[in-house]
Order: C-alpha cells, then structure tokens, then sequence
C-alpha cells in the first residue's frame, strides 16, 4: 500500500524580489515519518518549514495539509489547520521573564479554556517527555543550550500536533546533547504518533533518525528516499553535499 501523504508541496515556484528561492518545488511529508531535509545553507529549507505552516505562501503551485490546499483556504481554515502544526524555529527563545513551565504553557492559555489545573498537568506531562519535568520553576536563564531546545520542544508539543517542524534542533549543540536531542525528536514521534520534518546539517543525527530523506538543491529536490537509497544515490550533487566535499560540481 502507498504511504499516506501528510503535506505536499505540489510544484512550487518562490521568489523573494528577484531572488529565485524555490522553483518547480515538489515534496511529499509522509504520515507518521520522520523527513529530514538537507541542504546548502539559504537554499530555502526553512523557507519550506514556512510553506508548510501556512506563514508564506508561493507565486505558483500548491500546497496540501491532507485534502486542504493553503493557497485556496479561508482565514478560518487555515488557522484550523495550522493549529494541528507545530512549528519549532530555528531561532526559538523562551521568554526571560517567566518561568520555564509558564513559557511552555503559553500556547494553551492562548488557545484554550483550559483551567490552571489542566494545563500545570499538561505542562508538567510535556516537560517529562523532554526529560525536563524538574525544571518547571526556572527561568530560562538558568537552563543550558540543550535544555532550552528541549524546553521549546514542550513547548511544540502541548497543543498535541500532528506535526512538528523541527528547524536546525541540534545547531551549536554539543554530540552528546545533539544525540539526547535526536532520541526526543524520535520519541515525541512516537509518543505524539504523528509526523516530523526536521532541517539538519547533522549527517549523523540524520541517519539515526530519518524515515525520508530529501535534498534541496537550486529551488528543487534533487533527491528523495529512505536514508539507504539517499546515501547510494548516484547523483554527485548528494555524494558531494554527503561528503562534505569542496571537490565536485556544487559551486562553492
Ligand atoms: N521573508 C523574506 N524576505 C526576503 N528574502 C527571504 C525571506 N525569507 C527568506 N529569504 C531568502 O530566501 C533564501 C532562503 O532562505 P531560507 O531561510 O529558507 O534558507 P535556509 O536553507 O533555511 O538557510 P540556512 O541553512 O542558512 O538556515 C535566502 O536567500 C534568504 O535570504
Ligand atoms: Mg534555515
């Protein structure tokens, strides 16, 4: 049987004033799997992320939550569906002056009807699955770089999503804090039973995790499979990018 298709991108084409990010784009987000995308630094990956959440939307082409095409949905559907994605930014910050579990609890006090109760029991459940329920009083201040990852991710998670978008999770962070946080990618995924994309430039954190692995190259995915097929391919374009090579056809 064919996977089921979560979100697509259906030929798009993307320009920012004269700059060509995206061009003859397509992509498929399979339910329930983990895609990870790679590419060249301002290829356009997180702009992709933005597809998806509905933020951007393209010059030309389509873009699919299931059924629903973004480019021809109501204010009132697109932010149904956009409640159902969950989007973990590159850059994301907690915010200084409250507390960590305040911070994660954001998303449901805005939201929500939820009483204090339910949302604390909400609150403290997500910061458990990220390994950080002892955390709940601190400010954001007092937490390492992985942990205020880890934090945002409880924060991603507490509206319950269908999918998460991951952008650059493990960036700046050291290997061991880059494993733990590539074992939470896998188990909100498993816990959530929902999907992921993640943008990473870590190969290694790739391979432990990806379902789907597709690269983006000159507006366009150049390559897509599982991490087997991906790693095979014959194009020199992804072996060069693979190896991390100054050598071969990409201009550097
Ligand atoms: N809102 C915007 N307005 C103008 N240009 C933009 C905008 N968003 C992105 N761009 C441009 O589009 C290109 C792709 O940006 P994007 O952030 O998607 O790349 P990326 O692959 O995520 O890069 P990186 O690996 O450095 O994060 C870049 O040249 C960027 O400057
Ligand atoms: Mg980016």
């Amino acid at each position: 049987m064919a996977n089921k298709v979560y979100a697509r991108l259906d030929d798009i084409d993307l320009s920012f004033s004269d700059r060509v990010v995206l061009k003859n784009c397509s992509l498929d987000i399979v339910e329930g799997a983990i895609t990870c995308i790679i590419g060249l630094s301002g290829a356009g990956k997180s702009t992709i992320l933005r597809l998806i959440d509905g933020l951007v939307l393209p010059d030309s082409g389509h873009v699919y939550i299931g059924d629903r095409d973004l480019c021809h949905a109501s204010q009132r559907q697109l932010y149904e569906t956009r409640r159902k994605i969950s989007l973990s930014f590159q850059f994301a910050a907690l915010l200084d002056s409250m507390s960590v579990g305040e911070n994660v609890a954001l998303p449901l006090r805005e939201h929500t009807k939820l009483s204090d109760g339910e949302i604390r029991r909400i609150v403290m459940d997500a910061l458990e699955s990220v390994g950080l329920s002892h955390t709940y009083d601190n400010l954001p201040s007092e937490l390492s770089g992985g942990m205020l990852k880890r934090a945002g991710f409880a924060r991603a998670i507490v509206m319950r999503p269908d999918l998460i978008l991951y952008d650059e999770p493990t960036t700046g962070l050291d290997p061991i804090v880059t494993h733990l946080i590539t074992d939470t990618i896998v188990q909100l995924r498993a816990k959530l039973n929902g999907t992921a994309v993640v943008i990473s430039h870590d190969l290694q954190s790739i391979y432990m995790m990806a379902d789907y692995v597709a690269m983006l190259f000159e507006g366009a995915i150049i390559a897509y499979g599982t991490v087997d097929e991906v790693r095979k391919s014959p194009n020199p374009l992804v072996q060069q990018f693979l190896r991390g090579s100054e050598v071969g056809p990409i201009p550097i």
